[in-house]
């Protein structure tokens, strides 16, 4: 585990996998997200239809497309330049999106109090300074806004985690271990790429976005639908235990 590996070279790992993460994505993500995070983020945010919403690590911009077909209007933010050239070549002119390059724990380019909602889907594992991020959305959001966002669940997906199997391959039992480690860990995300992802215990979150000023206003560990387990039966498995939490947050 490499604790003192930060921004710099999480941005350069973003920008050389740019192409592969994109090409897993298409209008609704990629499996994860329209089983678990699309739902759960939709029912959450509710009827926002025509708010100025950011996309905060927008990433190849499949969720703020989602939005802003809904009638939103959409900045989205992502410190990968390439993620961002491939964005906007996705994005019809036709839609309400302004797609910015810029780190989400410095948006100074952006105005207090701009935002109704701020989305961040399965990006604060990633990033080096997660207390920032929590400063920065709370800036950014008007007063009584919404910062809605997904991580993978820190108590069952930590540097070490992972299934305990028989020898012809049955899944015995989750494992997890180095809980309380807190900083930067590699994933191997298929072929040779790895990426940064950055652990903290779920006390650490929870006190970083209270100390921010956030009210906890919803909390999510999202499960298959039934109609997602009829199109997609092996999903079955995740009754076991979440790979992803989704918090509602508040700013009053
Ligand atoms: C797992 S991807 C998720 C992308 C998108 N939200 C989605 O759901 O498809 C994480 C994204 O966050 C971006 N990212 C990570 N840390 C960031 C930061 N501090 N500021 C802006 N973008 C960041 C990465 O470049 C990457 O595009």
């Amino acid at each position: 585990m490499k604790k003192s590996i930060g921004t710099e070279e999480a941005i350069e790992r973003w920008d050389r996998y740019a192409d592969t993460y994109s090409e897993s994505h298409a209008e609704q993500g990629d499996l994860h997200k329209e089983v678990f995070l699309n739902p759960t983020l939709l029912s959450l945010i509710g009827k926002e239809s025509d708010k100025k919403i950011l996309d905060a690590g927008c990433g190849e911009g499949y969720f703020s497309r989602i939005l802003a077909k809904s009638g939103a209007h959409v900045t989205a933010v992502d410190y990968s330049k390439k993620m961002i050239e491939i964005a906007r070549k996705r994005t019809s002119p036709n839609l309400s999106i302004d797609y910015r390059h810029g780190n989400c724990e410095d948006l100074n380019f952006l105005e207090n109090e701009s935002f109704d909602l701020i989305v961040s889907n399965m990006v604060i594992q990633d990033l080096a300074n997660y207390e920032k991020v929590f400063k920065e959305m709370y800036r950014l959001l008007l007063n009584n806004g919404s910062f809605i966002f997904s991580i993978l669940h820190p108590c069952f997906i930590t540097p070490v985690s992972g299934w305990e199997k028989k020898d012809d391959g049955e899944k015995l039992h989750w494992n997890v271990d180095q809980y309380f480690y807190e900083g930067a860990y590699e994933q191997r995300m298929g072929g040779q790429e790895k990426i940064l992802l950055f652990h903290r215990t779920l006390t650490s979150y929870v006190n970083a976005f209270l100390k921010a000023g956030f009210t906890l206003e919803g909390l999510v560990e999202p499960k298959p639908s039934e109609e997602m387990l009829n199109k997609y039966p092996t999903f079955e498995e995740d009754f076991r235990c979440p790979d992803f939490i989704v918090f509602k947050l508040k700013k009053r």
